[in-house]
């Protein structure tokens, strides 16, 4: 995990499940930095997706860190198990947190990394209480809930605030999007200052997944190196 450099997570949620470990095997040998597990329970956002034995059986195929986006009510309730199951770091929401404070405590005695993410429509300044403690962010570029969905260029603003915030306090450590990421959309997070970029139907839903992560990483680096805004 190399300062400066931009991970990318994919996101299983547009793998094809009945082959989840070829897929995760697929863009590990490609070069993804982390694997994006999204958490889904159906009352927080109308969908459901997958629980902790998904990520206990990952951890047998692949190396890298699992990094588990919570989209539930009562984050609590699940952060020990799964952190057990082997999570690496886990994003809870703000909005589904009575107190987040004791959420990111929570996360980080249960022995992993403490993200906390919030929808479009929530301030960011919601969170600079907690900056202090989060070792990321995840700014939602779309409405949580499904994938596939177009970016919202609007959510930049919220990149460059906390990127400013980071130059300051130097927290969090990690500015994260997710939702509508593409070589494009990659282009425009990083030259605001996101380090980490989720992407689920750009990299899963491409013929080529291995050749779509490239492609990613190579707009998020040109856009590093040669575009960053001041
Ligand atoms: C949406 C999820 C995302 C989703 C992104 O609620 O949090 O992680 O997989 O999918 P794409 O990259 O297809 O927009
Ligand atoms: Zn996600």
């Amino acid at each position: 995990m190399k300062p400066g450099r931009v991970n990318i997570a994919p996101s299983i949620l547009s793998a094809d499940f009945a082959r989840l470990a070829d897929e995760v095997k697929r863009v590990e040998k490609a070069g993804a930095d982390w694997i994006h597990v999204d958490v889904m329970d159906g009352h927080f956002v109308p969908n459901l997706t997958v629980g902790p034995v998904v990520v206990k059986w990952l951890k047998e195929y692949t190396p890298l860190p699992m990094d588990v986006h919570l989209m539930i009510e009562n984050p609590e309730k699940y952060i020990p198990v799964f952190a057990k199951m082997g999570a690496w770091l886990i994003t809870a929401h703000w909005e589904a947190c009575r107190r987040p404070a004791e959420i990111i405590r929570l996360i980080k005695r249960c022995g992993c990394r403490a993200g906390m993410s919030v929808r479009p429509k929530t301030p960011i300044n919601k969170l600079s209480p907690y900056l202090k403690d989060l070792d990321l962010v995840l700014v939602m570029t779309v409405e949580p809930g499904f994938g596939g969905q177009s970016f919202m260029p609007d959510m930049l603003s919220k990149v460059r605030w906390l990127k400013e915030r980071r130059a300051r306090g130097g927290k969090p450590q990690w500015i994260e999007v997710d939702g509508g990421i593409n070589s494009e959309t990659a282009a425009l997070a990083v030259q605001e200052g996101a380090n980490a970029l989720v992407a689920g139907n750009a990299i899963f839903g491409a013929p080529d997944p291995a050749k779509a992560l490239r492609a990613l990483r190579s707009s998020a680096n040109e856009a590093k190196t040669h575009h960053p805004r001041r």
